[in-house]
């Protein structure tokens, strides 16, 4: 595992030089992209490359990790309309080239079975960008989820139910109790992870992820078995390492 510390606008720069030296080797990449705040400043500096002519994402696709279940299509706040507006929407890639479980589905769980064979079909992902909770989740493969754990539908906890009640309009009563999620087994088979955390929220998330033991308690440590993982912190974030 490789560890950045640099300032956040630093920190969004190098995943997106990551990303765009992707592009330029292999157009038709596969990307795997995470909603929330974290990656935000990576979706600006692909969106200021994009628009200068730089970087292209004309061949190029994309699975989201997660998706509420039960909001009804278009809601503001489901991955899929929030990964439209912060990054499909301001960059050119097909339409139709991002794709995300449908928590709206009537079979939740063939809906899983299906983003599973999807993300194979399209010969797994190249490059995943990840964020991480407070709790140590990635995706929401929260804590006590299986390291081996494939897409599947999730309980969210408290804990993440508040974090993100930010994002809803009525605040914590309209965060939805159930997601789909890839599993942690399915995110390790990317090729290459990227996670960004920014912040002294994320502090003891981002010790346990780096130093603390491998754990179902803290998901994200089981990259720590990754071939190929990146962790870009800011100070903030970095507080709590050694
Ligand atoms: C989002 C996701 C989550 C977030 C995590 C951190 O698709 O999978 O794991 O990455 O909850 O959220 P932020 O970045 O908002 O702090």
């Amino acid at each position: 595992m490789e560890v950045v510390i640099a300032p956040a606008a630093e920190l969004a720069e190098l995943a997106a030089d990551a990303i765009a030296e992707l592009l330029d080797r292999r157009p038709e990449a596969v990307l795997g992209l995470a909603t929330g705040s974290s990656p935000l400043g990576i979706y600006d500096a692909l969106a200021e490359r994009v628009a200068s002519g730089r970087t292209s994402f004309a061949a190029a696709h994309g699975f989201t990790l997660d998706e509420y279940v039960g909001l009804p299509a278009g809601h503001p706040c489901s991955y899929d309309a929030v990964i439209r507006a912060e990054l499909v929407d301001r960059v050119d890639f097909a339409p139709g080239a991002v794709r995300g479980p449908d928590g709206t589905a009537a079979d939740l769980l063939a809906e899983c079975s299906r983003y599973e064979a999807a993300i194979a079909d399209a010969g797994g992902v190249d490059l995943q960008i990840l964020g991480i909770g407070t709790d140590g989740h990635i995706a929401f493969n929260e804590p006590g989820s299986s390291l081996a754990s494939r897409t599947r539908v999730k309980t969210l906890t408290e804990q993440t139910r508040r974090d993100n009640a930010r994002f809803f309009d009525g605040g914590l009563p309209e965060v939805p109790r159930h997601c789909l999620t890839q599993g942690l087994g399915t995110i390790m088979e990317a090729r290459h992870v990227v996670l960004i955390a920014r912040g002294e929220a994320k502090a003891e998330a981002v010790r346990q992820l780096v130093e603390g033991p491998i754990s179902t308690r803290w998901p994200a440590t089981v990259l720590q078995l990754h071939p190929h993982a990146t962790v870009l912190v800011d100070e903030g974030a970095a507080s709590g390492l050694e």
